[in-house]
């Protein structure tokens, strides 16, 4: 029996393999309470990837991309984005590398209801100039949404909305797009649509990290990261989708590694 890949082998040769990372996660501790929703995660993403970050329900997925996102702080580790390590900035920093660096896409779209299609994207514009209409009218043809501008989200269907959401996460022209089970709340025809954006966003370049529940839109990212109860289980850079359990030596893999910075020294030998 043939089965599918799990991840896109063309879209794996994409990012250059030398490169340096655009982002290192380093023992990335989350603790709520009691509570460890991040148990020491580790690995690297390279430029022009584009990651699925799937697991099972409260393996601490949201948790690590709002950590990355700016949106929450870690308890201990480390998290650098393009050589700046974010966990060290205040606030209003935080705010400068959220609105400069990253941008967001949620399940829910989070759009403001009172404000037109355009309107959203104005708002998230962060370097304002005399440009800025004209840019978010650019970005929302981007997503196909010239003839919809003027409308207010609740005219729009789900799947538009959502494509105002993308087209509000691309207006700073961020180095790192962040979604969060993007498609969880559209139908199959939707869905197919705001892929579609990701893969033409992913084909110019573009860093993604999007969090899925969904197999079949795994396939579409160059490499799939897996957490389970907040430790990486599964990284498909190492290519050893059959033993999740083991790292690229055979040996048993570490609760606290990434298998991409493994080396013989950190196998569990
Ligand atoms: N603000 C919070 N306070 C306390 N516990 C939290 C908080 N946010 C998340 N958690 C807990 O941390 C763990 C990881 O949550 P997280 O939202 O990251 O999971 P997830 O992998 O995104 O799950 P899902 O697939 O259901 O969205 C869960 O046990 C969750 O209950
Ligand atoms: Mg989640």
């Amino acid at each position: 029996m043939t089965t599918q890949p799990l991840v896109n082998p063309a879209a794996s040769l994409a990012p250059a393999p030398q490169s340096l990372p655009q982002v290192v996660l380093e023992n990335l501790v989350k603790e709520y309470g009691t509570l460890r929703a991040l148990g020491g995660v580790s690995f690297d993403i390279q430029p022009g990837e584009w990651i699925a970050l799937m697991g099972p329900s409260g393996s601490g997925k949201t948790t690590l991309i709002n950590i990355l996102g700016g949106l929450d702080t870690a308890t201990s580790g480390r998290v650098t984005v393009n050589g700046q390590d974010i966990t060290r900035l205040g606030e209003s920093d935080l705010v400068r590398y959220r609105a400069e660096k990253i941008g967001f896409v949620f399940q829910q779209f989070h759009l403001v209801p009172y404000l037109t299609a355009l309107e959203n994207v104005m708002l998230a514009q962060y370097f304002h100039s005399v440009t800025d209409e004209s840019q978010a009218v650019e970005v929302l043809k981007r997503v196909g949404l010239a003839d919809r501008l003027e409308h207010l989200p609740a005219k729009l269907s789900g799947g538009e909305q959502q494509r105002v959401a993308i087209a509000r996460a691309l207006i700073n022209q961020p180095k790192l797009i962040l979604a969060d089970e993007p498609t969880g709340n559209l139908d199959q025809a939707n869905e197919e649509i705001v892929i579609n954006i990701f893969r033409e966003l992913h084909q110019a370049g573009h860093t993604i990290l999007m969090v899925t529940h969904d197999v079949d839109i795994a396939r579409n990212a160059s490499r799939r990261v897996e957490l389970t109860h907040g430790h990486l289980t599964l990284d498909t850079t190492c290519n050893f989708l059959e033993q999740p359990k083991l790292c690229p030596h055979g040996k048993p893999f570490p609760s606290s590694g990434c298998c991409s910075t493994l080396d013989s020294k950190s196998c569990n030998s």
